[in-house]
């Protein structure tokens, strides 16, 4: 399914490395970031918003490292209307093929009185000044009056007419706390475009979050009148209730093409690829009745619809499974697979590895997976590199040796040898379950006071030999991380994720949020 050629193009922006990561527990290392920037460069997105560099070393490294390996879509970088950060994200973007500066401020009434205390002249002043400073860096700079949804609309025509006038070559409309209704939210744009004189020296955007579920409505909303950039993410993840699914509105786009004067250039085939890689290195599960991506999407149980379905697909289906990248399990590897098939076909999902040591070490995990279980899928394979990231936060507790006992009558039990900075340290524990003894017996040795927030496991690939993945939630004093670990044994990969997790929780950061502080 190509670009309509007669149509205009609609820019999709994709935040799913910035405002996805806003989502708690969604932080990911700047390996994982350019895995998924790769796979957004296959999925043929226009935009890829890589991070806010000035939040921390490792945002900065992470925007860098994605704007020096992707090619065909733009990179950009978020900064708030200052010149530090307007600094930091151009250094950031630098050798990007394609790069852009997004640069915000808040516009509302509350935002302006209680985040910002300033007065709106001083915040148009503000805004101006960042833009001149970023078309200093960079031709491509994006602005968004933040809390657009809850601005008045003649400070907004206001502000965006004279930071058109200072060189912003793209307008967004954030509905930042996802408050708008479609109609109001679609005249609301429609109204801006038409009041501002200058509206057509830019491009009309809309950023909408989620948080009464009308995030994609309110994107083609939008859309049908005259936005073309809509910015969204992967699975809907987000800040809180998460942002536009990129699934959902690129086909909704596609399918009701009789309603659309624009399309857009994504390669709908890569979707589901993409949505499963975003989910197994956030450990953000998609829901199984989730619109295009969840696994029963295209599944059909009840008698009717599978007859009708067989006769003619287009009684219940309105769109192909193919089209979006759905396809079975393809028994791709298995114990006698060599090296160099291992490398073709890791290759072919757009993993390489930047040593031979680094790819030595997967492929003597993957020769592991394989005496343990039989066919080795796709997932599998993403699952073995996903494993190599977790493997590189700083290890301060792994996991030496597990043993558990579960009989049928008698309390579960776990004995646990971990292994920290060197020292190596056993406890038993009894729990609930083999997984509730095996993470007691990790906190008698930690002690770390942590919550544990959530558990799920998903297995990887269908059949009972499949690799279980496990993604653990841990807060401590308000920070969320999540850890992942997969494993043919499910009580050894939720020690993996548990400890994972851990490592992660008890290295201190640094990190800036962009929505939450001051902006001078
Ligand atoms: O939701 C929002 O307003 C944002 C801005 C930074 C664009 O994420
Ligand atoms: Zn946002």
């Amino acid at each position: 399914m190509d670009q309509d050629p007669v149509k205009s193009p609609l820019i999709i922006f994709d935040t799913t490395l910035r405002d996805g990561e806003q989502s708690p527990g969604a932080s990911m290392t700047s390996d994982e970031k350019v895995r998924i920037a790769k796979a957004l460069e296959r999925l043929r997105v226009d935009v890829i918003e890589a991070g806010f560099p000035i939040a921390s070393h490792d945002d900065f490294a992470a925007v860098k490292a994605v704007a020096e390996v992707v090619r065909n879509s733009t990179v950009c970088a978020l900064a708030r209307a200052l010149e530090r950060d307007i600094d930091r994200a151009a250094e950031a973007v630098r050798p990007a093929q394609a790069s852009r500066i997004h640069t915000f401020i808040a516009t509302s009434p509350i935002h302006m009185r209680e985040k910002l205390r300033m007065q709106p002249d001083d915040v148009l002043q503000q805004a101006v000044k960042a833009v001149r400073h970023a078309r200093q860096l960079c031709d491509d700079v994006e602005f968004s009056p933040e809390d657009a949804g809850r601005s008045d609309p003649d400070f907004l025509c206001r502000i965006i007419e004279a930071v058109i006038g200072a060189g912003a070559r793209t307008i967004n409309i954030p509905d930042t706390v996802g408050y708008n209704f479609p109609h109001q939210f679609g005249a609301l744009v429609r109204a801006l475009m038409e009041r501002v004189p200058n509206a057509d020296q830019a491009v009309f955007s809309v950023h909408c979050h989620n948080d009464l579920g009308l995030a994609v409505a309110n994107s083609l909303s939008a859309v049908l009148n005259g936005a073309r950039q809509v910015e969204c993410t992967i699975n809907g993840l987000g800040e809180r209730a998460g942002n536009a699914a990129l699934e959902e509105v690129v086909m909704a786009v596609r399918t009701r093409h009789d309603l659309f004067e624009c399309d857009t250039r994504v390669d709908t085939t890569q979707i589901v690829p993409t949505s499963r890689l975003v989910s197994t290195i956030t450990g953000f599960a998609v829901q199984p009745n989730k619109a295009i991506v969840g696994a029963n999407a295209f599944a059909h149980e009840s008698g009717i619809h599978q007859d009708g379905v067989i006769k003619r697909r287009e009684t219940y289906e309105i769109m192909r499974a193919e089209d979006v990248g759905w396809t079975a399990n393809r028994m791709v590897l298995g114990k006698h697979s060599g090296r160099n098939a291992f490398r073709v076909r890791a290759a072919e999902l757009g993993i390489e590895f930047r040593s031979d040591a680094e790819f030595n070490a997967v492929f003597g995990r993957f020769k592991d997976l394989a005496d343990k279980k039989h066919d080795i899928f796709d997932e599998d394979i993403q699952a073995l590199i996903g494993e190599g990231a977790t493997r590189q936060v700083e290890e301060v507790f792994t996991l030496l040796s597990l043993k558990v006992s579960s009989e049928t009558g008698r309390r579960p039990r776990a004995e646990i040898t971990l292994s920290q900075s060197g020292t190596t340290q056993t406890a038993v524990a009894e729990g609930s379950g083999p997984v509730d003894a095996a993470f007691k017996a990790i906190e008698a040795i930690v002690t770390s006071g942590i919550q544990l927030q959530l558990y799920s496991v998903n297995s990887i690939t269908s059949g009972t030999d499949s690799q279980g993945e496990v993604t653990v939630r841990l807060e401590k004093g308000g920070r969320i991380v999540n850890g992942h670990g997969a494993d043919t044994d499910i009580v050894v990969a939720s020690v993996k994720a548990y400890l994972n997790a851990l490592n992660k929780i008890i290295t201190p950061v640094d990190r800036a949020h962009p929505q939450a502080s001051k902006a001078v």
